[in-house]
């Protein structure tokens, strides 16, 4: 069974709103500063790095977290939106950091939307991180600060996942993206069960969770925070999701990025209160 971390912090650094007016910026995408408790320590957990890097430094900024002081850096899935800014996120770092993503993350990524054709992957090569970083790249769980997990490639237990218009270019071929890249955060919090982070939420949180009570054995879910795709869904799949989440007991839901305004709407509609509107600037303690 995985260790317990006594406390979690939740830092929104990049997302599609900022709940107040202020310097600190948005954009399309996401990134998420998740520091992790356990005895005397923390560990800093940079999950995922916006779309464009100004917003994610700028924001760093103005919330004085110093870009040095990330001990590891998770990538959700190889979408732009959550990968693009690291290039200048690594300019500015002193020392060589530990990137850990799943081996598929640099996948030629295109989406094709009524005909048209549009690359949506990380805007650098490999080689380019390889160079400036310790890449691991790995399709296994992964404890990387005591009670928290990368989760690896993300088993699917038949509930709705979100890769339609999804391709990937390979020897040439386009095929279709079954997204096996996207990869959440797991962080099994004492007292209270876990805390699942996520990225765009491809694999569909209902899979997620399913996985991180299979990874960990903890089958207690508390908190759920980031993207959950369900922007294009109709509102019976969203009520579904939300219905189970509801059976699950789950104690908050932070709906942010690409979860959509009506989806976030029916999440209310079925989780009351336990919706927290979120966006850039928020901290939300676990
Ligand atoms: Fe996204
Ligand atoms: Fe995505």
């Amino acid at each position: 069974m995985v260790r317990e971390a006594d406390r979690v912090r939740v830092i929104v650094l990049s997302d599609n709103y900022v709940v107040k007016p202020s310097s600190l910026i948005g954009e399309w995408g996401l990134a998420l500063l998740v520091e992790v408790y356990h005895g005397g320590s923390r560990k800093r957990i940079l999950y995922d790095t916006g779309q464009t890097g100004l917003v994610l430094l700028n924001n760093m900024q103005v919330l004085d977290i110093d870009p040095n002081s990330v001990d590891y850096i998770v990538l959700s899935h190889g979408h732009y939106d959550h990968t693009g800014g690291l290039p200048k996120l690594l300019e500015v770092l002193k020392t060589r950091p530990t990137l850990i993503v799943h081996p598929q993350v640099f996948d030629k990524k295109i989406v094709v939307r009524e005909g048209v054709l549009r690359y949506i992957g990380t805007p650098f090569e490999r080689d380019l991180v390889a160079r400036s970083t310790w890449l691991l790249e790995t399709r296994d769980p992964v404890e990387i600060a005591p009670g928290a997990l990368f989760s690896g490639e993300i088993m699917r237990y038949g509930y709705p996942e979100y890769t339609p218009d999804m391709y990937v270019l390979r020897d040439g071929k386009l095929m279709r993206d079954g997204m096996p890249d996207d990869v959440a955060l797991i962080v099994n919090l004492r007292d209270k069960g876990l805390v699942i982070v996520t990225g765009c939420g491809h694999s569909g949180i209902l899979n997620v969770v399913e996985y991180a009570f299979t990874v960990t054995g903890v089958r207690k879910l508390y908190a759920v925070v980031g993207g959950l795709h369900l922007e294009r869904e109709q509102r019976d799949g969203v009520l579904k999701v939300a219905e189970r989440l509801r059976e699950l007991d789950v104690k908050l839901v932070v709906p942010l990025h690409c979860t959509g305004v009506r989806a976030v709407r029916t999440l209310c509609e079925v989780l009351g209160d336990r919706v927290l509107i979120s966006g850039v600037g928020d901290v939300i303690e676990l």
